[in-house]
């Protein structure tokens, strides 16, 4: 019977994609994915202000741009656990996200690239092509949220 089981579930994680991961309460996986989202829309912002001119610090563009790309690819990981109808925590995130996961996979994937390549761009501190990727990257945080953001 155990024996049964194991198998069971060596073969539910096979499906689920190879990986195995714990499942965190789903209020905390809630909370902890959207801390990541935080951090990328926080330092997009600070990309974007100092493009706008209301702040003034070029040298830290770079760093906001390398924080969102580092970020990024914490997204999928935190949101592979199904937490829809569960937990108590406020969420925008649509069930259909777990429906559709090489959907939602792929945009973040694209999201992902875009950020590297903002990163890579600000390096240069070329202000115009740097506000050109940001747009790139913005499209791409919209078009996931257009789908799967409540
Ligand atoms: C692959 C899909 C996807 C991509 C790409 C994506 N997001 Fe989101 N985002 C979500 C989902 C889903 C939520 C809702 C999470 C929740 O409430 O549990 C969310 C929530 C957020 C939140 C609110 C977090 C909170 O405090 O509740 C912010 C801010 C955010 N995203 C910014 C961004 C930015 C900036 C980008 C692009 C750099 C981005 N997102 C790219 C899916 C995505």
């Amino acid at each position: 019977m155990l024996r049964t089981t194991a198998i069971v579930c060596v073969v539910g994680a096979c499906l689920a994609g190879g990986v195995a991961f714990a499942q965190a309460e789903p209020d905390n996986a809630i909370k902890y994915r959207q801390t990541i989202y935080q951090t990328l829309g926080a330092n997009l912002t600070a990309v974007v202000m100092n493009l706008k001119g209301e702040v003034d610090f070029p040298d830290a563009v770079a760093v906001h741009a390398q924080t969102v790309a580092a970020a990024a690819p914490l997204v999928l990981p935190a949101m592979e656990q199904n937490t829809a109808g569960e937990g108590s925590a406020d969420t925008e995130a649509l069930a259909k996200i777990w429906d559709n996961w090489d959907d939602f996979a792929s945009k973040a994937e694209d999201m992902e690239a875009a950020a590297m390549q903002l990163a890579e761009i600000a390096q240069g501190g070329d202000m115009q092509a740097i506000g050109a990727q940001v747009q790139e990257v913005a499209g791409t945080c919209k078009s996931c949220h257009d789908e799967y953001r409540d």
